[in-house]
């Protein structure tokens, strides 16, 4: 049938340099009494120091909340920090960080407005709740898609899942898209949060829910996200290579969250509840895995990439075209330093069958995605073979 929908609810401002525009861009909305949320090693940058001063000088009050969580945020967490802007009379919630900064921010706006005792009792799609605080998304590493969504994540340490608070109020208003802001992320930290933006491109490009409408984001994004990674990784303090992962991050989350997430992005759960993993890693293990498993079951969309990550001449036979690009984005998120196998991360091949139960029994519907029809022996098998 031919129906979708396509949303999107956020307003972007891109360029080097146009942090100094938050104030304006927040008065122009009449926000005026701004709460912030920003990561831990931010606060001491001589960059963000001057930002943050200017800041507080053009606003009528800004109060900060540094992120102290050890890993991903958890709802334990977001009970420690929930009652933070209660009394502060703050209008908007700006979240300075990576993913997990965006999303307690987007946590921290539903819970400011609706007290309760445990955060966990918000997870998944919470509906009848007040209107959260207006969140306005200010990344300071490329990749989350956070910026663009209104997801936000939360692990729940006593079942050992990933839920979220998910509430399409949460859309943030807008996102400062800064590059600069960016060139103090660490190399671990952006090749994460890159990959993961990665991930976000080629699942959205692969997913059955795919559109008409995704479709052109998806296969831009993989172009800028292919450029940003090669640049990082040549240099960490390149702002071009910065700027295409931003530009890439937030077309590959708007296409994401129309086009519904696959096996590589689920997949990175349970890894992150069992071991720590980061998302943006896990999820590029199982990319490097699902791209030639589909290939090689006859998908051969992938040649459609070819003009955005291949020099030319493209291969004239459109399976090969598409075995191609499929080897070139292995080859990068291989350079990126993915280990091939899960045992070389030191997952013990007894846990398969842990991680198996956990994707059937929680995140089938990513499988379900796959453009290659995957049975739940073949998902088990898929991942046996990757160990
Ligand atoms: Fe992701």
């Amino acid at each position: 049938m031919d129906a979708f929908q396509f949303k999107l609810r956020t307003q972007v401002y891109y360029g080097p340099g146009r942090r100094h525009e938050l104030a304006e861009l927040l008065k122009q909305r009449g926000y005026r009494r701004v709460g912030m949320v920003i990561d831990r090693a931010l606060p001491e940058l001589p960059l963000y120091q001057d930002w943050l001063d200017a800041l507080r000088r053009e606003v009528d009050a800004l109060h900060v909340l540094v992120y102290q969580a050890p890993f991903e945020p958890t709802y334990g967490y977001l009970d420690q920090i929930k009652d933070v802007f209660r009394d502060r009379e703050v209008d908007v919630l700006v979240g300075v960080g990576g993913g997990s900064v965006m999303d307690t921010t987007k946590g921290l706006a539903v819970l400011t407005t609706n007290p309760v005792e445990r955060a966990v009792e918000l997870r998944g799609f919470p509906t009848d709740i007040r209107p959260p605080i207006p969140v306005v998304m200010v990344p300071t590493v490329a990749g989350t898609g956070s910026e663009v969504t209104y997801f936000a994540v939360f692990t729940d340490e006593d079942e050992g899942r990933k839920f979220g608070i998910n509430t399409e109020y949460n859309f943030p208003v807008f996102a400062l898209l800064d590059p600069e802001l960016t060139t103090t992320a660490p190399r671990q930290a952006s090749l994460s949060s890159a990959l993961d933006g990665l991930v976000h491109a080629l699942e959205s490009f692969m997913s059955v829910r795919h559109t008409p409408f995704t479709r052109p984001w998806s296969m831009a994004a993989v172009g800028h996200l292919v450029r940003g990674l090669r640049g990082l990784m040549a240099d960490l303090t390149d702002v071009a290579a910065r700027g295409e992962l931003m530009k890439g991050s937030y077309l590959a989350g708007a296409a994401l969250m129309n086009a519904s997430a696959g096996p590589a992005g689920a997949l990175s759960y349970p890894l992150g509840v069992f071991y720590h993993t980061p998302h943006g890693l896990a999820g590029a293990f199982f990319l490097q895995h699902i791209l030639p498993y589909n290939l090689a079951r006859g998908y051969t969309d992938f040649a459609d990439l070819a003009p955005y990550i291949l020099p030319e001449p493209w291969p004239a036979d459109r399976t090969e075209r598409a075995a191609a690009v499929v080897r070139t984005l292995q080859g990068l998120i291989r350079d990126a330093g993915i280990p091939a196998r899960l045992r070389d991360w030191g997952i013990p091949q007894a846990d398969l069958d842990r991680i198996a139960d956990h994707a059937i029994a929680y995140l089938w519907p990513a499988f379900e995605m796959n453009p290659v029809p995957m049975s739940q022996q073949d998902a088990r098998d898929w991942l046996a073979s990757l160990w």
